[in-house]
Parts: structure tokens; C-alpha cells; sequence
């Protein structure tokens, strides 16, 4: 027997992506992305997305421009100076932070994750628009996590382990949801959390990288904020405009959702409590954006749908949905 070659391999997937192809095409029209490797029509990639029109929808304006403004605004890790002389020489005070920034990476990284899982949900309920916008949310989060991961580097700490640590994922797991605007009333709440967090740790001011990243942080969150209020004003806007009982329903469902999410801060803010205080953070203002904040936009992003549907009001421009 003969050594396989890699190339072997991926010609044997491509026969086995075909044959399933025939076998199954007959039931369901899929799209197929297709190369014309050794002639046309040769398969390279098979899969189960429903794409039910050649021609994107794409006239959901204040989302597109939004997607715009993901694109232009992106920045780079890369570019900050990470030798710039570190001001934080305890190590008392190091490994205050880096308690305090375990939950924090925890987050980011789980906000990859979920950002990524509603992309192709998105595409399947043919939601372009908001599909897009995602792509650049998900580049955003894979960048917060690299940032804080090096700044993790640039402190010479570890971040705490799992088991030390089990609150920010029991939370992140009740944001989870493969319903879009479920996902974005949880969201809400971890993306509130995320900014005032960023401007706590920018005006403490511990570090000058640290500042510089929450800095561009808080401009990035306040465009996941930003869409995360208009997608849901459109979805009210919709659900009104077709049946005042079901939308009032719906955002009851979104009510207790954000409640049943937001209970999960409490046990993260318990396990480094002792730390927050000991780097200086602002408690009360935490714990009113956990208690208030978070509502007050999720019934913000209900009232202005509702508005629409029923009192012809014209929809918020961007700035008013997130200052961005
Ligand atoms: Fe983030
Ligand atoms: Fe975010």
C-alpha cells in the first residue's frame, strides 16, 4: 500500500462531498460552493446552507451603515507600543488584576464564540444585513481577546483557572441562544458589563496599555450596542406591525430573559469583590449598570419598535441607539 498524500485525501473528501450531494440534492435545493478544480462543477466545499435568493437583501439601511462603520473602524493589537514602560511594579497589584481580568477574558472569548454560532442563523433566516454586521462583532471580540490575552503576557500573570473561576461561564451560558433577538436581550447585558468595565479600567488609568485598549474597547462596544438596539427596534417595529399581543409576548420573553441573565453577575462580582475594591474600581457604578442600565436599553429598543408599528414614529439614527 502506498503512502496517501494529502492531496489524495482532500480528492477522496471531494468524491464523498458529490456522492452526498446526488444523494440528497433531489429533496432539498442547497447551495453548493463550487471550483473548477479539474473541470466544471467539481465540489470543494458541501454543507446545509439555505440561501434562498442569488440577490442579498440589503436595504435595511441604518443596519448597512453600521456594517459600514465595522469595516472602516477596525484596529489592530499590532499596533499598540506593548514595551511601553509597564507603571504597574506590585505584585500585589498585578495579581489584583489579573483576578480582576480572568472574568473579563472569560467574557471575550465566549463572545467570540456566540457571535460566530449566529452568523450562519442569521444567514438562514435571510438576515443579510445583520449577518454582515456580525462578521465585524466577531472580529472585534477575536480582537479583545488577543488584546487582553497579551496584556495577560505583558503583566507576567496567568489568568485564574476554570475551576476558580466558574461564574463567568455558568453567565455566558445563559446568554447563548439560537434565537436572534433572545441572544441580543442577553447580549445586552454582558455588553453593558464589557463597557462600563472599559471605562472603569480607562479612568483608573493603572497601565498605559491598559488604557489604550480599553479606550478603543468602549468605541468597539458601543457599536455592538449600537446594533443591538436597532436589530431589536426592528424586530419590535415587525412584530407590532403584524400582532400587538404576540410582540407584547414577545417582549415579556426578552423581560425575563435579561433578568435570568443579569442574575448570573452577582456570583462573578462575588468571587473578585475583594479585588475590585483593592485596584479601585467603582462598585456602585457596576452594579447600577448590572441593575439599571442593562433594562433601560432593552425597553428603550422595545418602545422605539413599538413607536414605529403603531405611531408612525420615524426610526432613532445610530448615534441616538449608542452614542458610537
Ligand atoms: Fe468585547
Ligand atoms: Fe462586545
Amino acid at each position: 500500500m502506498g503512502v496517501i498524500t494529502s492531496m489524495e485525501r482532500v480528492e477522496e473528501g471531494l468524491d464523498f462531498g458529490f456522492d452526498l450531494f446526488w444523494r440528497t440534492c433531489s429533496s432539498e435545493v442547497r447551495w453548493l460552493a463550487c471550483s473548477y478544480r479539474e473541470g466544471p462543477f467539481h465540489l470543494s466545499y458541501f454543507s446545509s446552507m439555505n440561501i434562498y435568493k442569488v440577490m442579498p437583501n440589503l436595504g435595511n439601511e441604518r443596519q448597512m451603515r453600521l456594517w459600514q462603520q465595522g469595516i472602516r473602524k477596525q484596529w489592530s493589537a499590532a499596533d499598540i507600543d506593548w514595551k511601553a514602560p509597564r507603571r504597574i511594579v506590585s505584585d500585589k497589584l498585578r495579581d489584583d488584576l489579573a483576578r480582576v481580568l480572568t472574568p473579563v477574558l472569560i467574557g471575550e472569548q465566549s463572545a467570540l464564540y456566540s457571535v460566530s454560532g449566529l452568523i450562519p442563523v442569521l444567514g438562514h433566516q435571510s438576515q443579510q444585513e445583520a449577518q454582515f454586521y456580525l462578521t465585524t462583532w466577531a472580529v472585534d471580540e477575536a480582537r479583545h481577546t488577543e488584546l487582553f490575552a497579551r496584556f495577560f503576557q505583558r503583566m507576567d500573570r496567568e489568568p485564574g483557572s476554570i475551576r476558580r473561576h466558574p461564574s463567568g461561564y455558568l453567565f455566558q451560558s445563559r446568554i447563548v441562544s439560537k434565537d436572534p433577538s433572545e441572544w441580543l436581550a442577553g447580549v445586552l447585558a454582558s455588553e453593558s458589563m464589557a463597557q462600563v468595565l472599559a471605562q472603569e479600567l480607562r479612568d483608573l488609568d493603572l497601565d498605559p496599555v491598559l488604557s489604550e485598549v480599553c479606550a478603543g474597547i468602549i468605541e468597539d462596544e458601543a457599536r455592538h450596542l449600537g446594533f443591538n438596539h436597532i436589530y431589536i427596534e426592528d424586530q419590535f417595529r415587525d412584530l407590532y406591525s403584524a400582532d400587538e399581543e404576540k410582540a407584547d409576548a414577545k417582549a415579556d420573553g426578552l423581560r425575563a430573559r435579561i433578568e435570568h441573565v443579569l442574575a448570573g453577575v452577582p456570583p462573578i462580582i462575588k468571587e473578585i469583590r475583594t479585588e475590585l475594591t483593592a485596584i479601585g474600581m467603582d462598585m456602585e457604578k457596576v452594579q447600577h449598570t448590572l441593575d439599571v442600565v442593562a433594562k433601560e436599553r432593552l425597553e428603550k429598543a422595545i418602545s422605539g419598535g413599538r413607536k414605529q408599528a403603531l405611531a408612525g414614529v420615524s426610526p432613532s439614527g445610530e448615534s441616538e441607539a449608542e452614542p458610537v
